[in-house]
């Protein structure tokens, strides 16, 4: 008997965990990808705790990570007549001393090279420039569907292709993305910070707000987010004009070393910020969605790709769990049961993140000196002993 042949929907950051994680398995998984190799674009993610446990399941992965080891976090208000620190933060720097991981800055570009080699070298059948338009589920097999007019078949099908997703589309019918009202203008600059102590900062600003956390020994990677006009999510530089204007705007005049982000960075990028309503039900028969497909989030709490890590790891928990033999043939019924099971542990938790990242985005970006200082004053209560979010990432990381 040969193993059974998965078909994974995009190689972006869920996929190619998932492939890794199923290949350990015994299974044999199939990647489609739209794009093309190395085709770059987007900043960087912040991988945390929980993200960075299921990467270590890969055998010398986590060593081979070119990103920056975070020690600290601290929270400033760049509020005119309120600038002051907020919170100073060691648990990155206790977390990783405690788990030999905490968290850790990455360039997306950078981690997605190392995600596609490794995957190749595990010996990992993977296509670029093949897209899936549309995906079939029968009593027998799943079957998709390709812009080049082939198919393929499997035992099961998994859509990790992200905020657009086709599978997502094929499954559930067309539904646009909700754009949050937020939109990010970031970069990646040397130079601005020393990089002693790799720090996380928000900066807290008059309808604005700044993180900035290191990537690599020299790099910070910063995003802007202010309440503005939906812009696409092209992940792509702006034009040199617009850059330019950036460059020379208000932003770059802002205090704490935010304004020398802006003016030293290499290249601006700008995209809006969007998420999706929880769905009741991620699959149909054969086919099940995982990752940003399922539930897009926008990025304050720095959840979307580790949630996708999660994703993918309980769910190869939950194939080994019921089907030891990775070779063994099961029913549509089967598959449909434990990706419902699957559906009961994830759902609830990443519309809760999800719910979570909205709000911590509305109260990132307000108006008026009174709202702002308010603003100031329940991030310091939330982040102290006890507070809020504080207890959220306690959560996170404790939780399996
Ligand atoms: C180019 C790019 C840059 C990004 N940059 C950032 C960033 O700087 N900061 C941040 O917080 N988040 C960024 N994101 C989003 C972030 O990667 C995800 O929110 C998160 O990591 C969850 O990963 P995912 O694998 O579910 O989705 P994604 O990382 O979005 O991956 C989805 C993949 O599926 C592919 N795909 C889509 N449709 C199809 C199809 N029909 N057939 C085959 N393949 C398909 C896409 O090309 C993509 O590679 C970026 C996403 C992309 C695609
Ligand atoms: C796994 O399942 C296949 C197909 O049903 C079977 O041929 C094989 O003997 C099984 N292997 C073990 C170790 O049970």
């Amino acid at each position: 008997m040969s193993p059974t042949k998965v078909i994974i929907v995009g190689c972006g950051i869920a996929g190619p965990v998932l492939a890794l994680l199923l290949k350990q398995k015994g299974y044999e998984p199939v990647i489609y990808e739209r794009g093309k190799r190395d085709a770059g674009g987007g900043l960087s993610l912040m991988l945390q705790l929980n993200g960075l446990r299921v990467l270590s399941k890969i055998p010398g992965l986590v060593e081979k990570l070119s990103g920056m080891p975070i020690d600290k976090s601290t929270m400033f208000s760049i509020v005119p007549s309120d600038e002051r620190l907020l919170v100073e933060l060691e648990f990155p720097e206790q977390v990783r001393q405690h788990y030999g991981v905490g968290l850790m800055g990455v360039q997306r570009s950078k981690f997605l090279a190392l995600l596609v080699d490794t995957v190749i070298e595990h010996g990992i059948e993977l296509h670029f420039e093949r897209q899936v338009v549309d995906v079939e589920t029968t009593d027998e097999y799943a079957r998709v569907k390709l812009n080049t007019g082939e198919t393929d078949t499997a035992s099961f099908v998994v859509g990790c292709d992200g905020l657009h997703s086709n599978v997502r589309t094929a499954l559930f019918g067309m539904q646009q993305a909700t754009f949050t009202g937020l939109t990010q203008t970031g970069g990646i600059t040397e130079g601005v910070f020393s990089n002693e102590k790799p720090t996380m900062f928000n900066f807290y600003g008059l309808n604005m707000h700044c993180i900035a956390y290191a990537i690599s020994k020299t790099q910070y990677s910063w995003a802007i987010t202010q309440r503005e006009s939906e812009t696409k999510e092209t992940w792509r530089a702006m034009d040199e004009a617009a850059q330019h204007s950036v460059r020379n705007g208000p932003f770059s005049q802002l205090p704490s070393g935010v304004g020398d982000l802006v003016l030293k960075s290499a290249q601006i990028t700008k995209y809006g910020l969007y998420d999706r309503p929880k769905l009741e039900s991620w699959h149909r028969g054969r086919v099940i969605l995982i990752g940003d497909a399922a539930h897009a989030t926008s990025p304050h709490l720095g959840q979307g790709a580790n949630q996708a890590f999660e994703d993918a790891d309980y769910l190869v928990q939950l194939l080994v769990k019921h089907r030891p033999n990775a070779s063994q043939e099961s029913t549509t019924a089967e598959f449909s049961a434990w990706f419902k099971e699957f559906e009961e542990a994830r759902i609830e938790r990443t519309a809760m993140l999800v719910r979570g990242a909205r709000e911590t985005g509305e109260t990132r970006v307000v108006d008026g000196l009174e709202e702002a200082r308010k603003r100031n004053d329940a991030v310091c209560a939330q982040w102290a002993e006890g507070g809020s979010a504080l207890r959220r990432m306690q959560d996170l990381y404790n939780s399996k």
